[in-house]
């Protein structure tokens, strides 16, 4: 995909899309101003395919000289930055139907109210590239399904506008490669994606990168950190447990040190509280905060933030078996502290009881963690918003401001202290599950906030309903592995 830029010139060739709002006159009078001789037949088209500019909905007109897609975006009147993202989207959703390679756009009809031209580069690569995301590597060739390539992609402009645009064409360009990676990571099928597995792809990023440097921790390792909470949850598996650390150090004096923390359970059974089938069918995606790190990680040498970052993974799978934990077992965390297990399907809280100690213990003041954690959070906000927990308020408004210019939508959830007494055990200084079946994903937090230290900023993100699409989320959102959270992290990363 070539970015050529154009600064005068008629629009050639290819074809040229064109935002419109839902609004009959301005559809007409844009009808008008492109010049078409057969206007008349244009408008009883129009009507007859009814196209009122709704989102989704396309309106194409055919001269000998031209193409034009005309893109219904609906009644945003301002378009914001995830709008472009949605718009570029519809843009390959046309192009599996019209086979065509060459694509051009007007910036300035794109501009409508947002003159934000280096986000609309950015969105628009990202929509592109997104969209036309497939993962077909188990398939066989169907060569009668058309192949969206677009060779290249002509944008005319203002000859000011065109360094901002390119340099946000070139960074979605790596926001999109990182996001896909992680979708790659995600939608990889759980007998091949193991601890090992994901060790790799971490160590491959890693030598790929010059400022990034990885340690893989191995069982004995662990043991010697005292991750017993960790260690339990693994011990029904046959697949080797592997402790990922990655850590990215900038050029000059780090201006803050934070932490990524990933959920990586790269099978949930459930364990011996074994899953039903349903719930176990898409429980290779439980490794999706790994993947976000991994994925995010892959981007840090060319975007480079100014802070150092470390990505964080405890990886095993959740097995049950004769040497799996049991219900009613008691381990105690690296910290000390120690969990009743009374169920053995809420094993992420456990492992990342473990993953966050180790993070504080490297002298970190502020965490984000992403865990595929609850199923509560998915009957909360269902499959297009993740639940957002924070003990400190700066921290939820940049979280906040960044997932909406990302289009990675997070709503914030309380971390209740009303229902903290609901995660006490009987027999040890807490329990995995709370004693009461409402309110899920926040006792699960406040499972999770009772070993962040008072001094730590954190922010857990609950990924569960947002990690993998059962069904598009949106134009750029294809089925399967979502890649949640990376764009959104790499965009607050690089403001610090
Ligand atoms: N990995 C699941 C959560 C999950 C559910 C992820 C749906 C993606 C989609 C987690 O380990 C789990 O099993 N949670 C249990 C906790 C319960 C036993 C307290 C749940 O949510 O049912
Ligand atoms: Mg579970
Ligand atoms: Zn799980």
């Amino acid at each position: 995909m070539e970015l050529i830029l154009k600064t005068k010139g008629d629009v050639q060739a290819s074809a040229l899309f064109v935002p419109v709002l839902e609004e009959r006159l301005a559809i007409l009078k844009l009808l008008k101003s492109l010049g078409y001789e057969e206007e008349e037949a244009l408008i009883d088209r129009l009507n007859r395919e009814n196209f009122q500019g709704k989102k989704g909905q396309s309106f194409i007109l055919i001269s000998a000289a031209k193409v034009v897609v005309l893109l219904g975006s609906g009644q945003q009147k301002t378009l914001s930055v995830d709008n472009w993202r949605e718009l570029a989207g519809q843009i390959v959703a046309y192009l599996k139907t019209y086979s065509v390679r060459d694509i051009s756009l007007v910036a300035s009809h794109w501009l409508r109210g947002n003159q934000d031209i280096k986000h609309l580069g950015q969105s628009l690569v990202e929509g592109l590239m997104l969209a036309n995301y497939q993962f077909n590597k188990y398939k066989q060739d169907d060569k009668n399904q058309i192949k969206v390539d677009i060779k290249t992609v002509s944008v005319y402009l203002s000859a000011r506008e065109k360094i901002s645009f390119t340099k946000g064409w070139e960074y979605g360009q790596l926001l999109a490669h990182a996001t896909i990676l992680a979708r790659d990571l995600v939608n990889e099928p759980a007998s091949i994606m193991t601890p090992s597995f994901l060790a790799k792809e971490a160590i491959k990023v890693a030598g790929a990168s010059r400022r990034v440097k990885v340690n893989i921790l191995e069982k004995a390792d662990v043991k010697k950190l005292g991750m017993e909470a960790f260690m339990a949850i693994d011990r029904g598996s046959n697949e080797p447990l592997k402790f990922i650390h990655l850590v990215y150090k900038p050029k000059g004096k780090a201006k803050d040190k934070i932490a990524i923390v990933g959920k990586g359970i790269t099978f949930d059974s459930g364990g011996l509280n074994i899953k039903p089938w349903e719930g176990m069918q898409q429980m290779k995606n439980d490794m999706s905060g790994a993947a976000t790190v991994i994925g995010l990680f892959s981007a840090l040498d060319k975007i480079q933030p100014k802070v150092e970052i470390h990505g964080i993974i405890a990886a095993c799978e959740n097995m049950p078996s004769g040497t799996a934990i049991k219900p009613g077992d008691v381990v105690f965390n690296m910290d000390g502290k120690s969990i009743e297990i009374a169920h053995t399907d809420a094993e992420g809280r456990v492992t990342m009881a473990d993953a966050l100690s180790y993070a504080q213990k490297q002298g970190i003041k502020k965490i984000v963690d992403v865990a595929t954690l609850t199923g509560a959070v998915v009957y909360a906000l269902g499959p297009n918003y993740a639940g957002l927990f924070a003990n400190n308020k700066k921290l939820t408004d940049s979280l906040l401001k960044y997932s909406e210019l990302a289009g990675e939508k997070i709503w914030p959830l309380p971390l209740a202290e009303e229902y903290r007494d609901f995660n006490k055990s009987k027999i040890a200084d807490i329990r995995n599950i709370a004693s009461s079946k409402l309110g899920g994903a926040i006792t699960a937090a406040l499972f999770l906030q009772d070993f962040i230290k008072p001094d730590v900023a954190w922010a857990h993100l609950d990924i569960a309903g947002v990690s993998y699409a059962e069904e598009p989320l949106n134009s750029y959102t294809p089925i399967g592995g979502v890649g949640f959270g990376v764009r959104a992290l790499l965009e607050w990363l690089a403001d610090f």
